[in-house]
């Protein structure tokens, strides 16, 4: 029998395939999203669709028999623990030198983020995306997508005195005392509804300690932003647990796209496949980037040109842990959305989050996830013995990003006469240099792609994620990776429809 067909195929719900999916629907065309990941609408025994972040369960990870938690000593106890294989919220993928923390379900990296949405500063905008029109970014897509997104200001006043923020005001006074600009940053975390959790008023999730393993209130994530009104066009049909293993041209014109639908085991159990005129890769950095390098290597789309998998970044991300003295507590409950960074970006190139550490006791522990100027990038390579795709990026690559962050730490810990934990990362380990949560490149935007995102080679075919971006954002991510998906997408419609 004849697949079913469709106009436009997006693979993937994170950020860059909720806006492809919003505007072609509102441009009158039928899409439908193809998403390996769960719907993450159904509440679990506990009452609860999300576990929190102190108590992985069987929700949290994906496809894995024990956590591999990103803070995973504390105090010199190991923290992971054997979990049910499931097909949970949060990857931690495993290549030679790097776990790569992504978002599993509907929704994307959205379910499972900080929340932080970072527009960066329009001076360092050249560096971050060098053939794009900055002003046109910075006059019209950025403010398109933090409209999209819903972020919100943090209300200072109330920042000042919220048991929540204690750490993040210590945070501020270490920075300060040391000559560090400490920069406030929005959110996409309902702001007034953290302030109802901590007046009692609504059951607590940011409070709670809710984020990596999902947040049961108070974020707005792709479901209640994009997706929601992609899905209110009538136009956009989302198919969850479906896993996208191949496109390649179709006989009559367009592309056969072949998927493994899934059980919550993680276990095959149907190959279904379509026909698309045209398809959108947004399965993120590490998805689009391996699905390319797949489908070139095996000839499926022999068009694709050298710089395929190539460009990959991981963003400079480098974590690390401050001790501070007995009369400076971080407070027991913490907010786990934060608010606020340390700009050492020209001097040091380092942008420091300073982040929670929501363990629910006082830990007198400062924690930092710093975004560095790191200039190495890997390349996903096809290995035909494992039938698996390869990143070649090394854990002594992160040695810049360790050298940036120390320009602030260094500096700090002499200040204050403080010193670095050694326990979070593992035993006598500084610093968490073996993971990052923002993976970027793969399929680079004006290389890979034309100056739009169109795959050279063969036309319908299209990158709309975080692939595009060529390693680095300078802040977090996804409000760059959305505003230009919203730049992409409305070139892609007045031209290509
Ligand atoms: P994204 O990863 O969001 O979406 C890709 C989707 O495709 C996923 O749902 C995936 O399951 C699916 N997929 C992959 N392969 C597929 C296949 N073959 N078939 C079908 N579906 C497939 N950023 C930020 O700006 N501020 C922050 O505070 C944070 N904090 C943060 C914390 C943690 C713990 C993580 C893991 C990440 C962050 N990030 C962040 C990063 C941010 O979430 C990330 O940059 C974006 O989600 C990337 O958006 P994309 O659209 O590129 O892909």
């Amino acid at each position: 029998s004849t697949p079913p067909h469709v106009p436009a195929l997006v693979i993937g719900t994170g950020y860059g395939g909720a806006v492809a999916a919003l505007r072609l629907a509102q441009a009158g065309v039928e899409v439908r999203m193809v998403e390996m990941g769960m719907s993450w609408d159904t509440p679990g025994s506990d009452g609860k669709i999300f576990a929190n972040t102190t108590k992985p369960d069987y929700r949290s990870f994906w496809l894995r028999t024990r956590t591999k938690q990103p803070i995973n000593n504390f105090l010199g106890f190991p923290l992971d623990k054997d979990v049910p294989r499931h097909t949970g919220i949060l990857d931690a993928e495993e290549f030679g030198g790097i776990t790569v923390y992504q978002g599993r379900g509907v929704g994307g990296g959205s379910l499972v983020n900080g929340g932080m949405a970072v527009t960066p500063r329009r001076e360092r905008f050249a560096a971050v995306l060098p053939s794009v029109n900055a002003d046109e970014m910075y006059d019209r897509y950025y403010p398109r997508a933090n409209a999209g997104l819903g972020v919100n200001h943090v209300d200072v006043a109330w920042w000042e005195t919220a048991d929540c923020y204690q750490f993040a005001r210590v945070g501020r006074k270490h920075a300060q005392r040391s000559g560090f600009a400490f920069v406030f940053v929005p959110n996409v975390y309902d702001f007034d509804y953290m302030k109802r959790e901590a007046a009692g008023l609504a059951p607590k999730s940011a409070l709670a300690g809710e984020v990596i393993y999902g947040n049961n209130h108070g974020k707005r994530t792709l479901r209640q932003t994009y997706l929601a009104r992609a899905l209110a066009t009538g136009k956009v049909t989302i198919s969850p647990l479906h896993e996208v293993t191949s496109v390649a041209p179709a006989a009559g014109g367009g592309y056969v796209v072949v998927m493994n639908r899934l059980d919550t085991g993680g276990a095959v159990v149907a190959s279904v496949s379509m026909t698309a005129g045209k398809v959108f890769f947004a399965a993120g950095s590490v998805g689009t980037g391996k699905l390319l390098t797949k489908l070139k290597a095996t000839g499926a789309l022999p068009g694709l040109n050298d710089e395929i998998g190539k460009s990959w970044g991981d963003n400079g991300n480098v974590m690390c842990g401050r001790a501070n003295h007995m009369w400076d507590p971080t407070g027991k409950v913490q907010a786990s959305m934060p608010t606020a960074g340390i700009d050492n970006w020209d001097a040091g190139g380092a942008f420091a989050e300073v982040a929670p550490l929501p363990t629910g006791i006082e830990t007198y522990a400062s924690l930092y996830l710093s975004i560095t100027r790191n200039p190495n990038r890997a390349a996903f390579t096809w290995n035909a013995a494992t039938g698996k795709v390869d990143l070649n990026w090394q854990t002594a690559w992160k040695q810049p990003s360790i050298e940036a962050a120390k320009t602030i730490f260094d500096k700090i810990n002499a200040k204050e006469g403080t010193i670095y934990r050694t326990d979070l990362f593992g035993s006598y380990k500084i610093w968490g240099d073996h993971l990052t949560y923002h993976p970027l490149g793969g399929a680079v935007l004006n290389k890979a792609t034309d100056n739009h995102g169109r795959l050279h080679g063969h036309p319908g075919l299209y990158v709309i994620d975080g692939a595009l971006i060529p390693g680095n954002t300078t802040v977090n991510p996804f409000v760059t990776i959305t505003a230009l998906a919203e730049r992409n997408i409305e070139e892609i419609i007045a031209t290509d429809l």
